[in-house]
């Protein structure tokens, strides 16, 4: 189980700050490699920012500001956002780095000397929000970017194109004969209808409408475009050299997955991978993307005044750790579908799974050990590996790495919860309160322990989402924090004194709870 896990998320424009949305691309990404991370040494998560173009340029103008300092003063709100959640990045890339800019020429000239570049006089419609020409039959009835529901700018302009047809039918074959390549997989068929249209694309911009980027190699009048200067930070960022590699690259490279958005796919399945062909590099392994967040079923924007950064609800709610809210928007959409934040539904699903279902089984539990046995598990507690608890923790257990092969990480989380009730609802049908009335007490501490069992099991399968609670839990349990799933085994717990009365405290608290709102007072 020793392989490498090579993970990158979109680089987020920082002509603005982070939003919810992003966020929940960054917490996706977060859960997947804190779990790839349990299994294996060498899981590597990069993020970053993308900073050019004319989006941020504009912005700037606005601004009154360079546009440099205004990557500057978002990068630092991106920065601050992803601390705040815990996002465990290996890696955090700005497209303004020297490094990635000196690559990305490297990478052009390479595109150039190949023949895939070619000057050439075009016209078309630009949306500067996409970052992108559209196809005038994309608009919509208004002529506006679907998107964006802005009127793109025509621009006539001669620029230096790539020659994407030329790897057409190659990308076809690829996305065809890799099922687990695009997924969720109901993505696979929109991307080949657009391949069957798809023309070669303007790869750079003239100066003259566009300054804020990295400039084509030998000609100093045109920019690259923003997207070959973003989409190349996948290899810029772990030393992909034209001339030699890093180490680093050639561990990593490929990667195994690129999470992103379903808005754009198709600049990693079609641009990206055409790139690559090009460069004669191997191929990314999967492409995730993931769909989209709405705030109480709208789509969050500027104009409705309706967007929510993360910041806002860890404050709102009184939140110092952000385990909950993680746990809400890993949760918030089944994989590759849209999924919707509101603030009734976010307390009402981590009270009941966070606090109710799991918070209060270990509470529980506890109570009782302390109760029947003195806080001590005795030796002759522990069950065999073929008790219905033991096999059901089993089960979660291959279940939930199966989910996450699989970027179903909504889904793995409701295998956990879901593990969590089937072990509420043993603890009800044993009634260890009436085995310890009736004196059968070895009877009864089996039923703890088991059920104490299931909680270090629950402990660690959900820490990539709540790390907090998580090691919270195995400190209920006097475990050490320790989350590798090597330590998945049924009767892992040790046995001895485990607790006493004033040691036990709630792992969560329920949002509004007396706790929760005398800290609010205080
Ligand atoms: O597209 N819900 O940047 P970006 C879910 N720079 N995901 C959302 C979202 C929402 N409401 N809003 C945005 C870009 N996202 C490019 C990427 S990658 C080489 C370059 C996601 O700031 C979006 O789908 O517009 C994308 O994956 C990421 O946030 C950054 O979006
Ligand atoms: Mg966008």
């Amino acid at each position: 189980m020793q392989e490498k896990f090579y993970l990158t998320t979109a680089i987020d424009y920082v002509n603005g700050k982070p939003h919810i949305g992003h966020a929940y691309e960054k917490i996706l990404s977060d859960v997947i490699i804190r779990h790839k991370r349990q299994l294996t040494d060498k899981a590597y998560m990069l993020t970053g920012t993308d900073e050019h173009g004319v989006k941020i340029q504009k912005t700037a103008a606005a601004k009154g500001i360079s546009p440099i300092e205004l990557c500057d003063e978002n990068f630092s709100g991106f920065e601050k956002a992803w601390k705040e959640l815990e996002i465990s990045y290996d890696q955090i890339i700005r497209t303004t780095d020297e490094k990635h800019k000196k690559t990305v020429k490297k990478i052009f000239k390479k595109l150039l000397e190949n023949g895939d570049i070619y000057k050439h006089s075009y016209t078309g419609l630009y949306c500067a929000g996409c970052e992108s020409f559209l196809n005038a039959k994309d608009l919509t009835q208004d002529g506006l970017c679907p998107d964006h529901l802005k009127k793109p700018e025509e621009i006539t302009e001669e620029n230096y194109f790539f020659k994407l047809t030329k790897y057409k039918d190659k990308i076809a074959e690829y996305i065809k004969s890799h099922p687990d390549f695009i997924k969720p997989s109901i993505r696979v068929n929109e991307i080949l209808n657009q391949l069957e249209n798809i023309e070669d694309i303007s790869v750079s911009r003239t100066k003259s409408s566009v300054q804020w980027g990295i400039e084509v190699p030998n000609d100093d009048t045109q920019t690259i475009y923003v997207w070959i200067d973003a989409l190349s930070n996948y290899i810029t960022a772990i030393g992909y050299d034209s001339e030699e590699p890093s180490e680093q690259f050639k561990e990593l490279w490929p990667a195994d997955v690129h999470v992103i958005g379903k808005d754009i796919i198709k600049f990693h399945s079609i641009y990206w991978i055409a790139i690559l062909m090009s460069l004669g590099l191997p191929l990314p392994k999967s492409i995730f993307a993931h769909g989209w967040i709405t705030i109480d079923q709208s789509k969050m924007s500027k104009s409705l005044g309706n967007v929510i950064a993360p910041h806002d609800v860890l404050t709102a709610f009184n939140l110092e750790k952000p385990d909950a809210f993680r746990y809400y928007m890993a949760s918030a959409a089944l994989s590759g579908k849209d999924g919707n934040y509101s603030d009734e539904d976010f307390k009402e699903k981590v009270n009941a799974d966070l606090a109710n279902n799991i918070g209060n089984l270990l509470n529980r539990t506890l109570n009782m050990l302390v109760k029947y046995f003195d806080g001590e598990l005795k030796s002759d507690f522990i069950s065999d590996e073929n008790s219905k608890a033991a096999i059901l923790a089993s089960n979660t257990k291959t279940q939930v790495i199966e989910c996450f092969n699989r970027f179903e990480v909504a889904e793995a989380a409701n295998l956990i919860v879901s593990f969590a009730d089937n072990i509420n609802k043993y603890v009800t049908d044993s009634a260890p309160w009436t085995l310890a009335k009736e004196g059968k007490m070895l009877e009864c501490g089996r039923v703890l322990y088991n059920v104490l069992e299931a909680m270090r099991h629950i402990a660690i399968m959900i820490y990539p989402y709540c790390p907090n609670i998580a090691e919270n839990i195995l400190t209920q349990l006097n475990e050490k924090a320790d989350f590798k799933y090597t330590n998945l085994y049924w009767g892992g717990l040790k046995n001895g004194k485990i607790t006493e009365k004033d040691k036990i405290k709630p792992v969560f608290l329920r949002l509004d709870s007396e706790f929760a709102t005398d800290k609010k007072k205080g």
